[in-house]
């Protein structure tokens, strides 16, 4: 790091030879086209907003944490971000977007080289006056804006843990305890306010922009940067929360149980749960957890009353804020290690649920004993709230909604299961062999799931590993749509795989 910074030091005082990129074995280069960008940008914000080192950011992936850019700015305002877009198009230097920085590969929001632009100032709350809507700062992470809301007595549709960032969680989809009600976060957004590929500021709803509102609700970060967002809010004071983990024997009445809720409960829409399998290396076992979601003050409603008779291991449940529910799920997901993330969809079926598990146990044999390996299997149900609402909003990118690949799904009234397998390791060594051992099991479940007829194509794309194609699993009319809007909006391809912002996935 020090002979990068040196170079980069000498190179930015127009000393040394400001066009070559300044190499190391193993670590990324710094840009020469962003020497000039941080030049000008420092000049522009100070060493406030401007730094050169990875100045106070939390991420989440060791992948990312490694990842040098040649410099880091903190906006505090949409104006501030219009200019910094701005400095970059005119110096053609590489960049990425950060919000709450849970991607786990370079370049999804830690620039390689490039300038990262850190939105974590950009936690804004203002409740509007009839109290059914707030506008937010896309840096919030979801701990900072179930905080904001809270001082009203209101929530809104954030995930399950606390440092998980709005921006990255909600313009993906975002699955939250309160989608059985209203859909996936993106479908609870009614305006975006976003710096569009050319610097330019533009308030997008459905009556400004529709095609780009239509593009924002799923296409992640291939329209430009988000920076508030004007979102549903719900009138919201303690709920049932917690997790109950439990030993692998009682794994056939958990399955039965989650099928029970998804399917026998689904019209108890203040009920949501999830649950998973994962590998503990320590004992050589398989342990199950099952978190309980309850929007309203009710320690032990129906829903829950068979699952409750299964014998646990260690309980948290309780009567919380949904802010606490968040820090705790946070501690059990706490950040280093490399991670990967892959996905399956399916109609629910426990006979499925079983299979998958297993493959992932199969799968698993030759790395037990990988440093630091966890993988884990988290299954939870896409509601048809979320279906409903992706299409009052007249239909959204990711094709939930009655046009899009989940039509089938809607016409039964069933909904389906995301199967999210996620696996952490320490050794760079394993990398490969891990990325082998996801690319198996999404194959391997891909296979089960077809045999018997319950595949489902949709992929969430939160979810999905980096040899995964969310955009494909939209359906092609949407895909094709998202491309049209793609080359209005962003002519010249800045936030496209040959332009400027690479990370994440991109729109093919
Ligand atoms: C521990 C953990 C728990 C999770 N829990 C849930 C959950 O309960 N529900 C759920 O649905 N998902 C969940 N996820 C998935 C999560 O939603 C995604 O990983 C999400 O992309 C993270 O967003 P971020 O802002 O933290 O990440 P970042 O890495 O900061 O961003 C992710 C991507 O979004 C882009 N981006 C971020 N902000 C903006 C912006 N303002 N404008 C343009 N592009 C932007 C970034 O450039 C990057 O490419 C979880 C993930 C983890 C690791
Ligand atoms: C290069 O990156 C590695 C991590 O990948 C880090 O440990 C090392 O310090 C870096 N070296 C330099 C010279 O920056
Ligand atoms: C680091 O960032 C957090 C979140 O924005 C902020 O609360 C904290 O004050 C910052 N710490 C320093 C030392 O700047
Ligand atoms: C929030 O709810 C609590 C408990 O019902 C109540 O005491 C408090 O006054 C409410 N606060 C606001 C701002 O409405
Ligand atoms: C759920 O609601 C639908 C539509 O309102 C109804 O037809 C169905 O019978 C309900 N199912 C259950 C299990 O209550
Ligand atoms: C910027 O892009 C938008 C969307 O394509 C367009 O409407 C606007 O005219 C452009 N502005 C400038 C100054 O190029």
């Amino acid at each position: 790091m020090a002979a990068v910074r040196l170079a980069f030091v000498a190179a930015f005082l127009g000393v040394g030879p400001a066009t070559a990129a300044v190499t190391h074995p193993g670590n990324t280069s710094i840009m020469p086209e962003c020497v000039p960008a941080c030049s000008r940008l420092a000049n522009i914000f100070g060493p406030q907003a401007y730094s050169r080192g990875d100045a106070n950011v939390t991420l989440w992936d060791a992948k990312q944490q490694e990842t040098h850019s040649a410099c880091w700015i903190q906006p505090s305002s949409t104006e501030d971000v219009s200019t910094i877009l701005g400095v970059i198009i005119d110096t053609s230097c590489r960049f990425a977007v950060k919000s709450g920085g849970h991607a786990r590969n370079p370049d999804d929001s830690v620039s390689a080289g490039g300038v990262t632009i850190d939105m974590q100032r950009m936690r804004s709350v203002e409740v509007s006056p009839d109290q059914k809507t707030a506008k937010v700062g896309s840096g919030h992470i979801l701990l900072s804006l179930y905080q904001g809301l809270e001082k009203y007595n209101l929530t809104t549709l954030g995930g399950r843990v606390a440092d998980v960032g709005l921006g990255g969680y909600v313009l993906g989809g975002g699955f939250s305890h309160l989608s059985p009600k209203y859909g996936l976060a993106m479908d609870n957004v009614f305006e975006y306010e976003i710096v569009l590929p050319n610097a330019t500021v533009a308030v997008v709803n459905p009556q400004t922009h529709p095609d780009l509102y239509f593009a924002l609700r799923g296409g992640m970060n291939n329209f430009g940067i988000v920076t508030h967002l004007t979102m549903r809010t719900v009138r919201q004071g303690q709920m049932l929360g917690g997790v109950r983990t439990y030993t692998a024997d009682r794994r056939d009445a958990i399955v039965e149980q989650a099928y029970a809720l998804t399917t026998g409960w689904k019209n108890d829409t203040d009920m949501a749960f999830f649950y998973s399998y994962g590998y503990d290396q320590e004992s050589d076992d398989f342990t199950m957890a099952v978190s309980q979601e309850y929007v309203r003050p009710v320690i032990s409603p129906a829903p829950f009353a068979q699952l409750n008779q299964i014998p646990f291991e260690h309980s948290t449940l309780r009567l919380d804020r949904i802010s606490q529910f968040s820090i705790e799920t946070a501690s059990a997901t706490p950040p280093g290690g490399r991670n990967l993330f892959a996905t399956v969809t399916y109609s629910p079926s426990a006979h499925l649920d079983r299979h998958i598990q297993d493959i992932m146990a199969q799968e698993i044999q030759s790395l037990r004993t990988a440093r630091g390996f966890y993988p884990n299997l988290v299954i939870q149900p896409l509601y048809e709230a979320a279906i409903r609402a992706g299409k009052e909003r007249g239909g959204n990118a990711a094709g939930i909604n009655a046009d899009g690949p989940l039509t089938g799904m809607y016409k039964t009234n069933v909904p389906c299961y995301l199967a999210l397998l996620t696996v952490r390791w320490e050794n760079t060594d394993d990398d490969n062999h891990m990325d082998a051992f996801a690319q198996k099991w999404v194959e391997r479940a891909t296979a089960v799931t077809k045999d018997a007829g319950k595949h489902h194509p949709w992929l969430y794309i939160n979810y999905a590993s980096t040899e995964q194609d969310p955009f494909l699993s939209y359906g092609e009319a949407n895909r094709q749509r998202l491309r049209r809007i793609q080359s209005e909006v962003d002519p010249r391809g800045v936030f496209t795989s040959g332009g400027l912002c690479r990370g994440y996935f991109k729109l093919q």
